[in-house]
Order: C-alpha cells, then structure tokens, then sequence
C-alpha cells in the first residue's frame, strides 16, 4: 500500500504517517512546512521546527516538500499512491481572522484540489472538518454550568444538529466549504470520501499553542513552567480524541470505503473540561502551573462532544484512548523532547 499524507509533518499528519509506517506501507509526507504556530509559541527552539521531518525521514518516510495549492506538483506526487490522507490546514480560528486569504487559499482552494487529484487518479481520500461547522449559538444555548464543566442533556451530539449557528469565522466558512466539495464529490463522481468532522485532538509531535491545540499547549506550559492563559471560565467541554485513534480512523475508512461526513470525537468516556484537564496534568506532572483567566474569544464553542455511531456503524472503529492514558503519553512525549522548548527561569 502507498499512502500520500498532506500536512505529513504536521501534528496529525506525522502520527498518520508514522501509524501506515508501522504497517509496512510506503508513506509520502506533503508539506510545505507553513508551520505558522511556531512563530506564535514563545517557548519553540528553533530545532523544533525540524522534529516531525527529521522522525519521519528517520523512520523511511518519504518527505516533498510540496504545496496543496500547487495542484501540478500534487497530482505528480499522488500518482501511484492508493489513497490520500488530507490533513495539510490552515486549523487556527484566531489565523483565520487574521489572514482570511491564507484560510481560504490552503483550506478551500487546498482541499478541492486533493479531491480532484483523488478524482482524476480514481482514490479514495479521506479530509479533515472540524466541530466548529456546528457554530457557537446554538449548542452554548443548551448548557448547565456545573463546578468543573459545562453539561448538557443529552451530552452528545449528532450530525443532525444544525450546522454554522452564531457567529460564522472565516475558518467555519472555509472547513464547511470542504464539506458541502466532498459531499458534492461523493454525489456527482461517487468518489469514496469520507470527510472527518474532528473534535480536539491531541498526542505527541503536536506542539500546541494558544491558536490551536490545547491539550498539549497545557501540557507543554506546564512542564517548562510557563503560566497557562484560559479564555472563559475553563468549564469548557471536548471529547477530546488521541492522534492514533485519528489514524486508525482514517484506515479504518480505507478499509471499509463508506463515502459520508462523519463527526469524529472520543464520545462521553472521552469528556474532559480545560479546568479538569489541568487538574489531571497537575496530578501526572507533579507541577503547579501558574492559572491565568482571560475573556472568551468571539465564537469560542463551550461545548462538544460526538456521537461518533455513524462511523462506528460504517466501520466499526472506536476509540481505544481514554484521557488519563493519551494525556500521561503525551506528557512523557514532551518529556523526552524537552531539549525542543525554552525553559522558564526558575522564579529567585
Ligand atoms: N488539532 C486539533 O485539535 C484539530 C481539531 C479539529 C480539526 N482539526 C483538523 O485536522 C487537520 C490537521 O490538524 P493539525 O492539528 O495536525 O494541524 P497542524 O497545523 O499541526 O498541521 C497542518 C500541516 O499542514 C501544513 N500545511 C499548511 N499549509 C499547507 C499547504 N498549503 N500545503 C501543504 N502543507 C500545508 C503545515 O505545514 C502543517 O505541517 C486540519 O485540517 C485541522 O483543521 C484539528
């Protein structure tokens, strides 16, 4: 099996790559190392911009340095491949206001192109969405706030939800697009796509930030003893859903080919709020990081977990990963790599 992984050095991407490495596949790792967290993160050595392509270059995979806009290079690179793993993105709400023109260039214009790669080579492919199509208003309408979390009756939710209520961001434009191409893409060509509608993920190589990724963002924070900055009360809610459980996903719809949008999270065993989460991390780490509040950002969604039956009927994936096992493994996974972060002085 030869598998072509855009975004192959991002956080998702190098835990795909390196899942079909393991199973002897030949991998192809697309990126064009946009890396923009890297110059948002105050605590990133330089090396830490080379550590997913040096571990895949190590491990055989093949690395291009390619560009998901330049559809050329791309249909070359795919050629002879067997199925495409989309994650290449612009993922960062707060980017996405910034720079709506990058937003929509690498998510919309860069996910039509994969598709119709996939199209014109006749593979399956498998892209990325996330839970924020759902939109704010809706779902934080419905919430209970309780000492740690907000809840909500029932806790999960379906892709029967209405989507895009509240505030629409460049980047909820820009990932519902890609969803309403591969439906289309389903529908006019019978393509096999299954397109992810992901929750918070998290797992080692992911270098998270305040932008985007915050459970390791937490994590890292903790053990290198920078403050942690919360918007909101810290009672918000994610299924939270580790990198390998993401990568089993993504086979398990190459093996099974049910075209569909499925939401993607670790289900109610997987909930876990910001506050509850640092509370583990103190717990795993020993540490006390310093807490600070800030207010909540404009179409910050307080709550989600997935009902993820639809692709467990599909496939029969679920997740294996529970929280207090995928948070332990990422920290040991900041803890080998510590060399990548600059430390805080220890206060005199
Ligand atoms: N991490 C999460 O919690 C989360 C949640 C919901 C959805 N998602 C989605 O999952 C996917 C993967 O997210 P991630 O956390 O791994 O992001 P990431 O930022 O770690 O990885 C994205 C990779 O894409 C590359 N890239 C950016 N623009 C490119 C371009 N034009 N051409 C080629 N490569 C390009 C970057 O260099 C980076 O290596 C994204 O679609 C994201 O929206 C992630």
């Amino acid at each position: 099996m030869r598998v072509l992984v855009t975004g192959g050095c991002g956080f998702l991407g190098t835990n795909i790559c390196l899942y079909y490495k393991n199973k002897d596949a030949d991998v192809i790792a697309y990126d064009n190392l946009t890396k923009h967290e890297f110059s948002r993160n105050p605590y990133m050595r330089p090396s830490a911009r080379n550590h997913t392509y040096e571990t895949l270059k190590k491990s055989g995979v093949d690395v291009l340095i390619g560009d998901v806009r330049d559809k050329n290079y791309l249909l070359e690179a795919a050629k002879n491949c067997d199925y495409i793993c989309h994650t290449a993105a612009q993922p960062a709400m707060t980017i996405s206001w910034e720079d709506p023109e990058l937003d929509f260039s690498t998510n919309t214009l860069g996910t039509f192109n994969v598709l119709d790669v996939a199209r014109k080579l006749d593979i399956p492919v498998a892209i990325c969405s996330t839970v924020h199509t759902y939109g704010p208003d809706l779902i934080n309408s419905q919430l209970k706030e309780e000492e740690t979390r907000y809840t909500r009756i029932p806790a999960s939710i379906n892709e029967e939800l209405p989507l895009l209520q509240g505030m629409v961001t460049p980047l909820h434009a820009s990932k519902r697009c890609n969803e309403i191409y591969a439906q289309s893409y389903i529908d006019t060509y019978s393509l096999p796509v299954s397109c992810f509608r992901l929750t918070g993920i998290y797992g080692p190589h992911q270098f998270g930030g305040e932008d985007h990724g915050w459970v390791a963002n937490f994590a890292i924070r903790s053990i290198i003893g920078e403050p942690i900055t919360i918007f909101g009360t810290g009672k918000q809610v994610r299924d939270i859903l580790y990198a390998s459980d993401v990568a089993a996903a993504f086979d398990a719809f190459y093996n099974n080919k049910k075209p569909g949008i499925y939401t993607l999270g670790g289900g109610e065993p997987n909930m876990i709020s910001l506050n509850e989460c640092i509370t583990l991390i103190k717990k795993i780490t020993a540490q006390n990081p310093e807490i600070i509040f800030d207010k909540d950002r404009p179409g910050d969604l307080r709550y989600f977990v997935g009902d993820h039956s639809k692709f467990t009927k599909a496939t029969g994936w679920t997740p294996k990963i529970r929280p207090s096992e995928g948070v332990a493994r990422l920290i040991s996974w900041v803890k080998e790599n510590e060399s990548l972060f600059i430390k805080r002085a220890p206060k005199v």
